[in-house]
């Protein structure tokens, strides 16, 4: 599988690979389904991505989470697996047609109960949502022109100690280059320097995929 990182070479995106659980039959369907969709499937998280959400969300005994951004399911089938029994997974997209994947999937993976899909810009998702139960755990993964207002709603529904990760801030190196002024590139900057000021948190970017940053709530 050539790597969804532009951090890794092939081999080694190989390597790392093959000294990680594989993938079963049903993370299998799910990566070459979304495959079939074409060049959108670039969208989904990469497996080493999430083998690492999968145990993050066990390490960190989540049993409650939101998700911006599902697409197929891939991201939220490893958030589920990873919280284990009893736990309760949010998702907030607008696509029917690519979450019908992840609902199929799911359903395989004997999980669906214990996700609730809402289909609907997650700004009004998000909004509608009490203070409180807080959220253990969180992942944006959604359009960039919306991860400040996604960030905004969730910091404040988070549970003491609970993190929220978020993907695509290194926005495949391009947050470098100051050659590159595309409105996407400047709207990752300006949002990574505003997790990084952030008083009510502390925060650190991990090289994993295109770059996942990890929030915690200190206050
Ligand atoms: C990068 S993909 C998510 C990938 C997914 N986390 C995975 O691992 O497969 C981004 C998703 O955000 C959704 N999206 C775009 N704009 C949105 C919005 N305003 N509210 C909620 N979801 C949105 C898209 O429909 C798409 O499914």
């Amino acid at each position: 599988m050539a790597p969804k990182s532009f951090l890794l070479t092939d081999a080694v995106s190989d390597y790392l690979l093959a000294h990680q659980d594989p993938l079963d039959e049903i993370e299998q369907s799910l990566i070459e389904t979304t495959k079939a969709l074409g060049g959108v499937s670039g969208m989904q998280i990469a497996p080493e991505q999430g083998r690492f959400m999968q145990l993050f969300a066990s390490l960190l005994g989540a049993k409650r989470a939101v998700e911006v951004g599902t697409f197929t399911g891939y991201s939220a089938l490893q958030l589920v697996r990873g919280m284990g029994e009893g736990s309760h997974l949010l998702c907030c997209d607008v696509s029917e047609e690519w979450t019908a994947i992840g609902r199929t999937h799911w359903e395989r993976a004997g999980i669906a109960d214990q996700i609730t899909l809402v289909i609907a810009p997650a700004t009004e998702t998000l909004a509608a949502l009490p203070l409180e139960p807080t959220f253990d755990l969180a992942f944006i993964d959604a359009d960039k022109p919306g991860y400040h207002d996604y960030y905004e709603a969730i910091v404040p529904r988070l549970a003491p100690n609970g993190v929220l990760l978020i993907d695509n801030v290194l926005w495949h190196g391009a947050v470098t280059d100051p050659a590159d002024t595309n409105e996407s590139t400047e709207i990752i900057r300006r949002f990574n320097d505003h997790v990084a000021a952030d008083p009510r948190t502390e925060s650190t970017i991990l090289p994993i995929g295109d770059g996942l940053t990890m929030v915690r709530r200190t206050r």
